[in-house]
């Protein structure tokens, strides 16, 4: 019986979320450890897909996994092949709806398995397209970050709608990420942050101070000014605060990190859950912080150098 897998990592926004989807920039890495595989196996009848919270036919998936019920039919279409013979198995390493882009890294993985399962070549542009057409299912209107991350397995300078710039660093820092437990909701997070902008002149301004800082933050990458960049964070979970999109559980880490010796802190992706991260300055520190938040809540942390060799 003939296997073939497809595999893809999520990614962590250092800073802009939320502003990016306003043209604003935004700064990612991958992250390896939110690794998703997806396992295409010769089979006789009709898709059967094995998933985090769904095991079945795939015409008969539930409507949360639209996006990818609807990516999966799309690329029949592309490879002009049937949609039987064969079976989709999907594994995890991270929970999905942690601000992590899970759901674009899925996505890539499976894009990536079926054109290997039928033999067929993947450019670039393609794979970024059909990653698109699922994020728009999930995330109604997404900056396209996730997409191009999980294309270009890079940190990335990204701007909406322009070609992706590759962002490399050096800071004598080490990053920490910290699993809140709770699921975030972008797409909600993302509407709620449109309505705060577009009926209160505030929501814009704290959308454009967000976008200043991840510049200014160029500047500090420049010159390794790890101080720098935790100032920087700080700022920007502010704002994210003022926005709406943070909550107790985030800011009680984020807490939790700076008495304990962080140089900064703050959310990642959507927000109202998911993911929090914070700088410090050695590793030791890393693991101090790392035990302080485990203790008060968090469900698992991740620890990881911040050069742009070890992220990827
Ligand atoms: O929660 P995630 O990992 O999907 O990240 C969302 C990032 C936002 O900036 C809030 C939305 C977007 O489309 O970029």
């Amino acid at each position: 019986m003939r296997t073939v897998e497809g595999k893809s990592f999520g990614k962590i926004i250092l800073l802009g979320e939320h502003s990016v989807v306003y043209g604003e920039p935004a700064i990612a890495i991958p992250f390896p450890s939110a690794l998703i595989t997806t396992k295409i196996s010769e089979s006789v009848g009709s898709c059967q897909l094995k998933c985090f919270n769904y095991t079945g036919d795939l015409m008969l998936a539930p409507e949360s996994l639209i996006g990818l019920v609807e990516l999966i039919k799309e690329i029949m279409k592309r490879l002009k092949q049937e949609l039987n013979n064969f079976d989709i198995e999907i594994e995890s390493t991270i929970p999905a709806e942690r601000g992590m882009g899970s759901s674009a890294a899925v996505a890539a993985a499976t894009a990536r398995a079926l054109y290997a399962y039928f033999d067929q070549a993947l450019s670039d542009e393609e794979l970024l397209d059909l990653v698109s057409i699922s994020e728009k299912i999930v995330h109604g209107n997404p900056s396209g970050l996730d997409a191009s991350i999980v294309v270009l397995e890079k940190p990335l300078y990204y701007i909406k709608g322009q070609a992706f710039e590759q962002f490399d660093f050096n800071l004598d820092a080490y990053l920490l990420v910290a699993d809140t437990g709770e699921k975030g909701n972008t797409k909600f997070a993302v509407s709620s942050v449109k309505d705060f902008v577009d009926r209160d002149e505030k929501g814009k301004m704290y959308v454009s101070d967000l976008g200043q800082l991840v510049i200014d933050a160029r500047k500090v990458f420049n010159d390794h000014d790890e101080i720098g960049l935790g100032n920087i964070m700080n700022k920007v979970q502010a704002n994210l605060k003022a926005l709406g999109v943070s909550n107790e559980t985030l800011d009680k880490l984020v807490s939790v990190a700076l008495a304990n010796g962080a140089l900064g802190a703050k959310l990642t992706g959507g927000g109202l859950g998911g993911c929090m991260i914070a700088l410090m300055k050695s590793e030791a520190d890393a693991k101090k912080v790392s035990q302080a938040l485990l203790a008060n809540g968090a469900k698992n942390t991740w620890i990881t150098e911040m050069k742009s060799e070890g992220v990827k």
